[in-house]
């Protein structure tokens, strides 16, 4: 047996005990959100009705760190520290002079990395005295984290879940019901929202965003609950960076360049920003990829410009590269990937030069997958499967360029509820969707007024 380690392991002591906000480092003054009616800057009076003060005071903190309560790190400690892996036999199969590390984050109960932030919004809510949180879910990774963390906190849990992935994904509801959650396909005729979007049989997580926030607002013991894009979700996500930072140090490494999926941004932004404020304030020369689909391709041709976070347009005015509000992706498997926005955070990083981005085809992320399962022998989600490919074209120029680069990226769930999808590719009936420019430019047709962004 060789002796070359492949884990990094840390210990439970060694749980981050405060997340890090990277909106203090952000170059320029942050944008605020808009109040879509009067087009002044959102404060708390337009979020009180649908989420904690606690969870808004994080939103717009200036403080560089936010201590993360005992409570949270109690039961992090169901799963973290989550391992680093040192990727040594993938690197014998791409025959690249790359070190490729990944952060395992499917080791949670729900196999990915939402619980982070599902968690820390369950703890916040009820220290409000909130008895029930609804929310959206994609492939149900968001609504299954959820639905534990309320759980565990002896709160409800009502989950919009988007058509496709809902009639593709039984496992995955049977998940949040076994956790005690209940769970809609979306639209829904529950909701005002859904009836609206009828039309839009298959869904999106626009339009389950719009529904789960219609009930938020309707019910005083009720709040709703983000898993991507906010500010205090990002921040939550920082666990995975901090972690990484540590165990980087144990392989005696530190990245030349950092990889990430991007759905809304969350698992990105938790590898990326604790090691974007190490660049920022020490000048460290570290890359940043952010691996969107082809199919939904907001950083690489959406817009920089103030949209709607829903479909339906209830939601603060967000800055942040978008296709459109009312832009449908089409169903591609990696479901958690289909939102028409990102995080104005990321976003603004994008802008500035500082994140790169890239669009991955699903059957080029699919393949990368099935190769690094083969070596690896984790099957990974069809989300983090984007982030792989673009692992496997950094080791490539690596080896070109015959240096030793280290690679690290965010494995932030494993595919064992996606299955389907494998199949399909399997039996090569996936199909690269890409967005016609003519549909792009209709899409943005859709965009609200509001002050242009340089
Ligand atoms: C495993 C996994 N990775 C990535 C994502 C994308 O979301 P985000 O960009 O917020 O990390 C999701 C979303 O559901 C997911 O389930």
């Amino acid at each position: 047996m060789g002796a070359d380690p492949v884990k990094y392991q840390l210990d439970e002591s060694q749980i981050p005990t405060a997340w890090v906000n990277l909106l203090p480092d952000l170059p320029g003054e942050p944008l605020p959100p808009l109040n879509p009616q009067t087009g002044d800057p959102a404060g708390p009076p337009d979020l009180t009705p649908i989420f904690p003060m606690g969870l808004i005071e994080q939103e717009v903190s200036a403080e560089p760190e936010i201590p993360i309560p005992e409570e949270v790190r109690d039961i992090y400690r169901l799963w973290r520290p989550t391992p680093l892996i040192r990727a040594r036999r993938l690197e014998r199969e791409l025959d690249t002079p790359a070190h490729i590390y990944f952060k395992y984050e499917g080791t949670s109960p729900a196999g990915s990395h939402k619980p982070n932030t599902a968690v820390a919004q369950a703890y916040f809510n009820r220290e409000e005295g909130v008895r029930k949180l609804v929310t959206e879910t994609g492939a149900g990774q968001w609504g299954s984290a959820l639905a534990l963390a309320t759980r565990l906190f002896g709160m409800e849990c009502e989950v919009f879940m988007v058509g496709v992935s809902y009639d593709q994904k039984p496992y995955r509801r049977a998940m949040i019901e076994t956790w005690g959650g209940t769970v809609h396909r979306s639209p829904s005729d529950l909701t005002e929202a859904g009836r609206s979007q009828a039309e839009h049989a298959s869904g999106s997580l626009g339009i389950a965003i719009s529904e789960a926030v219609e009930v938020a607002a309707g019910s005083e013991d009720t709040n709703y609950s983000l898993g991507s894009v906010l500010n205090h979700v990002c921040l939550h996500q920082t666990v995975i960076g901090q972690e990484c930072i540590e165990q980087m140090g144990l392989a005696g490494e530190s990245p030349h360049v950092v990889i990430g999926c991007v759905g809304g941004g969350s698992n990105f932004a938790g590898i990326a920003y604790p090691f974007l404020r190490q660049r920022l304030r020490e000048g460290t020369q570290t890359r940043f990829i952010a691996a969107e689909p082809a199919a939904c391709p907001t950083l690489t041709r959406g817009r920089y410009a103030y949209d709607f976070g829903d479909t339906v347009g209830m939601t603060p005015l967000m800055p942040m590269y978008t296709l459109g509000h009312d832009f449908v992706p089409p169903p591609v498997h990696a479901g958690g990937l289909r939102y028409h926005g990102d995080a104005p955070s990321l976003s603004a990083l994008v802008k500035e030069g500082l994140v790169e981005a890239k669009a991955i085809a699903q059957t080029a992320a699919f393949e990368a997958a099935v190769r690094f399962a083969r070596c690896e022998g984790i099957i990974p989600g069809p989300e983090p499967a984007h982030a792989i490919r673009a692992v496997f074209d950094e080791a490539e120029a690596a080896k070109q360029a015959g240096e030793e680069r280290v690679i690290l990226f965010n494995l932030s769930g494993h595919g064992h509820f996606d299955m389907s999808a494998y199949t399909a590719y399997f039996a090569g009936e996936l199909e690269d969707l890409e967005m016609p420019d003519e549909e792009l430019a209709a899409a943005l047709e859709s965009l609200p007024e509001a002050p242009a962004l340089a």
